[in-house]
C-alpha cells in the first residue's frame, strides 16, 4: 500500500488540511483534490508555464513542485486572484484586446503578468515580453497579450491606456 502524508496549507485564503500521495505534484493536487481547474497542465516538465500559481507570494510552476512541498505555505491560484478582484483590470484588458483565444494559457498568463505589474509600475514592451517568455501561447502571437499588459500598467499609473 502506498503511504499518504498529511499536509496543511492555505489555498486562496482558506485553510486546507488533507492527505496526499508523496508523488502528487502541486498542479494535480490543486486540480484533482481541490477541484481548482484554472491551473492548467500542459507539458508537465516546467516548460510551458500553464501551471503557474503563487506560493508565498512568488510564482512557481506547480507541475515541478510536490504537494507535500507546499505544506505550511500559502498558495494562490487564478481562482483566488480572480475572486479577490486583484486582476480584474488585467482580465478586462485581455478581453478588450482579444488577448486570448482558446484560453488554455490565459490563467497562468494573467498570473505571470500580475507578478510583473505588482513589482514594476511601467515595464516597457520588451520587459513585458521577457517576463512572459516562460508562458507559452499557441494561439495569439503574443502581440495582444503585450498590448493588454501594457495598457493595464498605464491605467494603473493613471495614464490613458
Ligand atoms: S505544465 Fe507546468 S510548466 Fe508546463
Ligand atoms: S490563447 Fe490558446 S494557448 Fe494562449
Amino acid at each position: 500500500m502506498t503511504a499518504v502524508l498529511s499536509i496543511s496549507l492555505d489555498v486562496n485564503g482558506e485553510r486546507v488540511e488533507t492527505r496526499v500521495f508523496p508523488r502528487t505534484n502541486l498542479a494535480d493536487f490543486l486540480r484533482e483534490q481541490l477541484k481548482l481547474a484554472g491551473t492548467h497542465v500542459g507539458c508537465e516538465h516546467g516548460v510551458c508555464g500553464a501551471c503557474t500559481v503563487r506560493v508565498n507570494g512568488e510564482i512557481v510552476r506547480s507541475c515541478l513542485m510536490l504537494a507535500v512541498q507546499a505544506d505550511g505555505t500559502s498558495v494562490e491560484t487564478i481562482e483566488g486572484l480572480s475572486d479577490s478582484g486583484e486582476i480584474s483590470d488585467l482580465q478586462n484588458a485581455f478581453r478588450e484586446r482579444n488577448a486570448l483565444q482558446c484560453g488554455f494559457c490565459t490563467p497562468a498568463m494573467l498570473m505571470a503578468a500580475q507578478d510583473l505589474l505588482k513589482d514594476e509600475a511601467e515595464p516597457d514592451r520588451a520587459r513585458i515580453r521577457e517576463h512572459l517568455s516562460g508562458n507559452y501561447c499557441r494561439c495569439t502571437g503574443y502581440q495582444a497579450i503585450v498590448d493588454a499588459v501594457e495598457a493595464t500598467a498605464r491605467a494603473r499609473k493613471g495614464r490613458r491606456p
